[in-house]
């Protein structure tokens, strides 16, 4: 008997780095009549001194390729375990699920060419070692979504935006997806769109800032400013909101993308000293994040994207959806565009990307490519990631 549909798992750690996600979702089906149900979906911290561990390396400081190795096998343990509690708290055996698409945490982006000992070189690291997924759970497992499409002229990301289109796509309404994790990045949905007009990138930050900001003045008693606490408390500084607004990201023409290696410790230098600049408290300055943060999508919206497209609601998902200030923000900037979070439309925010990626590995493993080279800037359609098997049974 052929089954109809599949279980599979998706899992991931973005920027913030605060942990992996982990999402159970049935699939069956084909695009464009692919469906896929969220099951269930739970979170698992990392340790503290791995997390430290990851954001060092992520802002690129130095490693040797040995504890680079051993940091890999490493996250893939943390994974395997993230996958077999999650199985557990759905109460499925991991016998049931017949696949897992994992992204892995990224310690490096290079999305667009730069010079590399004399040659033009892109590349991507996403770690947490998919054949030790694969063989502590007894499933196959795909990661390294973002190789191929870098090989294919790509930038390698954004890769979500293929299933906004197939999740969010409208017959009537024109949408934008958010999703504010460490960076924020959006996926333009024309009404009735087709693949090629949908159009993706960053945006700039999102919970980067405030999260680095919160832990350097609280000497990491707080890791993010739960439900804008802090920021509340903080005076608005126009001035130095406008400082902030001639950040030269904003400006750059799409397809871009961006992370820690821009707006990590080098960006949190020049946040000081303009806040110095604006004689800022510890709260004023968190609090002018937290509106950069959302001013910075309405900026991209205004700049790039509503004056050719008619743009009816911004579906928000990520960890900053639970950030009222930025939601507050981007509905009072953005008149006649409806601000709902995913969950109104069923996806959680916080399962949301973890749901993504059970998605994709379920179109690679049918061997169906999944990138938007309208998004990627990818030469053209490619099948995405790589499998690690389980061993045999
Ligand atoms: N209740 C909340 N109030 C404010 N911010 C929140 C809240 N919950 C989560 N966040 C923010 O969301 C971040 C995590 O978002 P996430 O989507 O996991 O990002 P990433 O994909 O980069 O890991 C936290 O670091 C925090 O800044
Ligand atoms: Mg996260």
């Amino acid at each position: 008997m052929t089954r109809k549909h599949m279980l599979v798992l998706g899992m991931m750690s973005g920027t913030s780095a605060d942990g992996i996600d982990v999402a159970l979702a049935r699939i069956s089906g084909a695009p464009p009549n692919l469906n896929a149900k969220l099951l269930g979906h739970t979170s698992v911290k990392f340790p503290v001194a791995l997390r430290k561990e990851i954001l060092r390396v992520a802002e690129q400081h130095p490693i040797t390729a040995g504890a680079l190795s051993q940091l890999n096998f490493c996250l893939g343990e943390l994974f395997a375990n993230a996958a077999l509690v999650a199985c557990r708290k759905f109460r499925v055996s991991p016998r049931r699920i017949s696949l897992i698409g994992s992204h892995g945490q990224t310690i490096f982006h290079q999305g667009e060419p730069a010079n590399f000992l004399g040659r033009p070189t892109a590349s991507t690291l996403q770690i947490g070692e998919p054949a030790t997924i694969a063989a502590r759970t007894g499933i196959t497992t795909i990661g390294d979504f973002r190789p191929a499409d870098i090989a294919l002229g790509g930038q390698g990301a954004p890769l979500v935006p293929y299933v906004d289109y197939l999740l969010y796509r409208h017959k009537k309404f024109g949408r934008v997806s958010l999703n504010l994790g460490g960076i924020a990045n959006i996926t333009v949905l024309p009404r009735a769109a087709e693949p090629q007009q949908v159009l993706a990138f960053d945006t700039g930050p999102a919970n980067m800032l405030v999260d680095a900001l919160v832990s350097h003045f609280t000497h990491g008693r707080l890791r993010f400013d739960k439900n804008a606490s802090l920021a509340s408390r903080g005076r608005i500084l126009p001035a130095l909101l406008d400082d902030l607004l001639r950040d030269a990201y904003l400006r750059i023409a799409p397809p871009k993308s961006t992370g820690r290696e821009y707006y990590g410790h080098v960006y949190l230098k020049k946040l000081f000293i303009v806040g110095r600049r604006y004689r800022a408290k510890p709260n004023d300055l968190i609090r002018a994040a937290t509106i950069f943060t959302a001013l910075s999508v309405v900026d991209a919206l205004n700049r790039f994207v509503t004056p050719k497209t008619k743009i009816h609601q911004l579906i928000v998902s990520g960890g900053g959806a639970h950030n009222p200030l930025i939601l507050a923000q981007l509905s009072a900037a953005l008149p006649g565009i409806e601000v709902l979070p995913s969950s109104r439309l069923g996806i959680p925010e916080d399962a949301k990307e973890a749901f993504a990626f059970a998605l994709l590995a379920y179109e690679t493993f049918h061997q169906r490519p999944s990138n938007l080279p309208s998004a990627t800037g990818a030469r053209g359609p490619v099948i995405l990631g790589k499998i690690s098997y389980a061993p045999p049974r």
